[in-house]
């Protein structure tokens, strides 16, 4: 069964191209490069024994989509990863924003409806709930409004197909995801930022390897038990595996309705103070870090309730805080090919 990856050579789509691989699908990429490296196929390949196909266009471009579709009306279904995740880069270029992450989108479902390719996974965020009122945050906590265009643009998505479902064949699974950080187990695959990192994971490893200076931690006045942002960490390999339940679920016929939306965290808050805590235990280093004022935009609090998608797809994520950053960790220096001890 051939599956298509959009974003596949990105942090998340390499990961889950391994895992579908894994399973046994076929599986086919799609990704313009703006953030990533063409490499990645190799080193998937290492790994999986199986080289996926790769095709280098902008998904933006409906012409070329439509021709991909064409060429591929056997497929049984779509990850769609590709897209721009860089908040602060969204809120000074918003068009850039909703050129990119909503025209790929109509694109691929307009070109699935053609083909009668009935399967479609979308890559959501957790940044649709906004600061909750409640925590743990379930899936049925109201939307708020969008603290950023490229939160705006995952809640467009969403609506879009929303839409699109109630009138077409179309099948979707929309994954909220938390925070993904860590790196595959053979260190073949992990998280590479271009330029300087936004996300924390990669600030501190790059930190530790001597790339950057010092860690700002952004704000330790909020009200959390030490007063630093705490979010739901999952290991990306927990959240690749997701999607392939997801894949699985779709092509099995187990769906209860045409568009099912799921959380993908752990359940678990950490503040970035334990984050940096487990890394110091994991690496046995000291991290150079300050804290600094809060960042704009970011909010105080958030994990996930994971019942209903422990529940109904079977999965749990089970990678802990340090297998995580200890994961991470190993990458960074395998992809600078240094060692560092502790002294
Ligand atoms: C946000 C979005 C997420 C989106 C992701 C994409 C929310 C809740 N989450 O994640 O949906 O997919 O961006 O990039 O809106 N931090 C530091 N120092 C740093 C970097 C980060 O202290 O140098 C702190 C942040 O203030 C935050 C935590 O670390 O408290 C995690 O930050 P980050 O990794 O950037 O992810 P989010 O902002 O949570």
């Amino acid at each position: 069964m051939k599956i298509l990856v959009t974003g596949g050579t990105g942090f998340i789509g390499s990961h889950t191209v391994v895992e579908l691989q894994n399973r046994g699908y076929q599986v086919v990429i799609v990704d313009n490069l703006s953030n990533s490296d063409a490499k990645i196929v190799d080193s998937i390949e290492k790994i999986t024994g199986t080289r996926p196909t790769l095709e280098v266009f902008d998904l933006v471009d409906r012409e070329k989509t439509a021709d991909f579709f064409k060429r591929h009306n056997d497929l049984k279904g779509i990850i769609h990863f590709a897209a721009f995740k860089a908040v602060g880069e969204s809120v000074q270029f918003p068009l850039k924003y909703y050129r990119n992450n909503l025209d790929s989108l109509v694109n691929i479902l307009e070109a699935m409806k053609e083909n009668n390719i009935p399967n479609f996974v979308f890559s959501s965020s957790c940044t649709v709930y906004g600061q909750p009122e409640e925590l743990p945050v379930s899936e049925k906590a109201p939307i708020q409004k969008a603290e950023s265009p490229y939160g705006n643009t995952k809640q467009i998505s969403e609506e879009i197909i929303t839409d699109t479902v109630k009138v077409t064949d179309i099948h979707a699974i929309a994954l909220r995801y938390f925070n993904p950080i860590g790196a595959h187990e053979s260190a073949l695959i992990g998280e590479l930022p271009i330029g300087v990192p936004n996300n924390l994971v990669p600030f501190i490893t790059q930190t530790a390897i001597g790339l950057r200076q010092q860690l700002s931690v952004f704000g330790e006045d909020y009200h959390t038990h030490d007063g630093t942002a705490v979010r739901d960490y999952i290991h990306v390999v927990d959240l690749a595996k997701a999607h392939v339940v997801a894949i699985d679920r779709m092509v099995n016929h187990k769906m209860k309705k045409p568009l099912e939306i799921f959380n993908l965290g752990t359940g678990i808050g950490y503040s970035v103070l334990d984050v940096i805590n487990a890394f110091e235990k994991v690496s046995g280093l000291k991290l150079n870090y300050k804290i600094v004022a809060r960042r704009e935009g970011d909010i105080e609090k958030v994990w996930a309730n994971p019942d209903f998608s422990n529940r109904e797809l079977g999965w749990k994520a089970d990678r802990n805080l340090e297998e995580m950053v200890d994961s991470a960790w190993k990458w960074e220096q395998a992809f600078r090919g240094k060692t560092i001890k502790p002294e």
